[in-house]
């Protein structure tokens, strides 16, 4: 079983996403390649969109977490399918301006918000900005007065919810260097400066507990956190909040042991529990807003590699090497994460052969998997991994001076390039 439904084998036994021939898409574009496809992307929007009609009313709004896989066509794929848009850097957002992004669909995080990029989301009237700390929220408010704007704020809050996931992508606990802690009563003291603030409008509160989460109950248990503290805001300073941010982080199948919750099972759980809450705690039900990133990007992307070499340590590894690694997908050196492989021109056959699939990088942690099954590897083959498309192509880096690939989108059978090969010449250009 291949981890996503948009995979499958054709006749000749090779590899095809959304029905092309991967080893087609490998010979026209070369490698590494990454490939995402639209159709896979719109489907998990929409699923979503309808999850949050369906068991919410439609009062809220899906945000794609733009973090996960960032590029201009993305956004206008976001924008058509009437999506917001979660940014957290200058870079981000000026992408998502490029593209035409309507700006009030926007969050803006980041727990360290350079003064320039508060400019740029004060002039380019961005929804909402996330503010992270006390500092972020006089410096906000004394721009928004000398650009004689008003900005709509949340606050991030830190729910004190412990998500069972990587310690470095766990967000929700208290020693996190992201957003208010509630139990210090720093969270209330935020409230009660932005309610006095002239230049900010306090919309809503926002939490994320983590990513790459499977469980259901942190998400419910972040919720009644969040409305136990709304209802604190509203019987202590008579403020109603009318935005509550659930953040994203729903797990998604990289390998068969993944098991994710189809995402409108958290959406009917997740609004079961505010509306519960609401109830018993009397306020009102907030405009809830989520901020999928992986399981959007993640499941429509694979990456295309040519195997090298093949080198067999007799009584020790076999080292199958490709070119590319963690330039292009540092997950495995930062979080030792799991996907699943397939050569692209053997995926008929049976994987029999025990390999560890490295890199081209000057790092012997340059892996990309440790120990896995393959289809009897060769040079010359092209390896797949399956499920990268989200925090691989937004996290690569230039290390080893290796060009960053470019970006296929499919759809509909064909294939357009959405982000060019980095060519030698672009590597160079801010050289002096
Ligand atoms: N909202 C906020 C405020 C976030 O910080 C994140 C992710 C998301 C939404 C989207 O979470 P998702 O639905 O994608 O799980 N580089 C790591 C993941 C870091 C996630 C950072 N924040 C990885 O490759 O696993």
């Amino acid at each position: 079983m291949l981890v996503s439904d948009n995979l499958g084998v054709n006749e000749k036994g090779n590899l095809t996403i959304g029905g092309m021939d991967t080893v087609e898409l490998a010979n026209d574009f070369g490698t590494p390649l990454y490939v995402m496809d639209e159709e896979k992307i719109v489907e998990s929007c929409r699923k979503f969109k309808s999850s949050m009609d369906k068991f919410y009313n439609g009062n809220g709004m899906v945000c794609y977490a733009s973090k996960a896989f960032c590029c201009k066509e993305m956004c206008r794929i976001m924008a058509k399918e009437g999506m917001g848009l979660d940014v957290v850097s200058e870079g981000e957002l000026f992408t998502a301006i490029s593209a035409g992004f309507p700006t009030d669909k926007i969050c803006f995080h980041g727990n360290n918000k350079t003064d320039s990029e508060l400019t740029l989301a004060l002039s380019y009237g961005v929804g909402r900005i996330v503010v992270d700390n006390l500092e972020e929220l006089k410096r906000l408010s004394e721009l928004a007065g000398k650009l004689h704007k008003k900005s709509n704020i949340m606050l991030r809050i830190k729910p004190g919810i412990d998500a069972h996931t990587h310690s470095f992508i766990m967000t929700g606990q208290i020693d996190s260097k992201f957003g208010f802690a509630l139990e210090t009563g720093e969270a209330f003291e935020a409230v009660k400066l932005s309610c006095e603030s002239e230049n900010v409008t306090l919309k809503g509160l926002h939490c994320h507990i983590g990513s790459q989460i499977f469980e259901l109950e942190p998400f419910c248990a972040a919720a009644e956190v969040m409305l136990k503290f709304i209802a604190k805001i509203k019987n202590e300073l008579g403020f109603e909040i009318d935005d509550l941010d659930l953040g994203g982080g729903f797990g998604i199948k990289y390998v068969e042991d993944n098991k994710p919750l189809p995402y409108e099972v958290y959406m009917e759980k997740v609004s079961e529990r505010v509306k519960s809450c609401c109830d018993e705690l009397k306020v009102k039900m907030p405009y809830i807003i989520i901020e999928p990133g992986r399981s959007i990007a993640a499941p429509a992307g694979i990456t295309l590699y040519k195997i090298g070499s093949v080198k067999e340590i007799p009584g020790v590894r076999n080292y199958v090497s490709v070119d590319g690694g963690m330039c292009d997908n540092p997950r495995y050196i930062l979080y030792q994460s799991e996907y699943d492989f397939e050569i692209a021109n053997k995926a008929s056959k049976a994987k029999d052969y025990k390999c560890t699939v490295a890199g081209k990088c000057c790092e012997s942690g340059d892996l990309l998997g440790k120990d896995i099954m393959l289809q009897n590897p060769q040079a010359g083959d092209t390896l797949a991994v399956l499920a990268t498309g989200a925090y691989n192509y937004s996290m690569a880096s230039n290390y080893n001076r290796i060009s960053r690939p470019p970006v296929v989108m499919i759809s509909g059978g064909k294939a357009r390039v959405i982000v060019k090969r980095e060519s030698l010449e672009d590597l160079i250009k801010n050289d002096v």
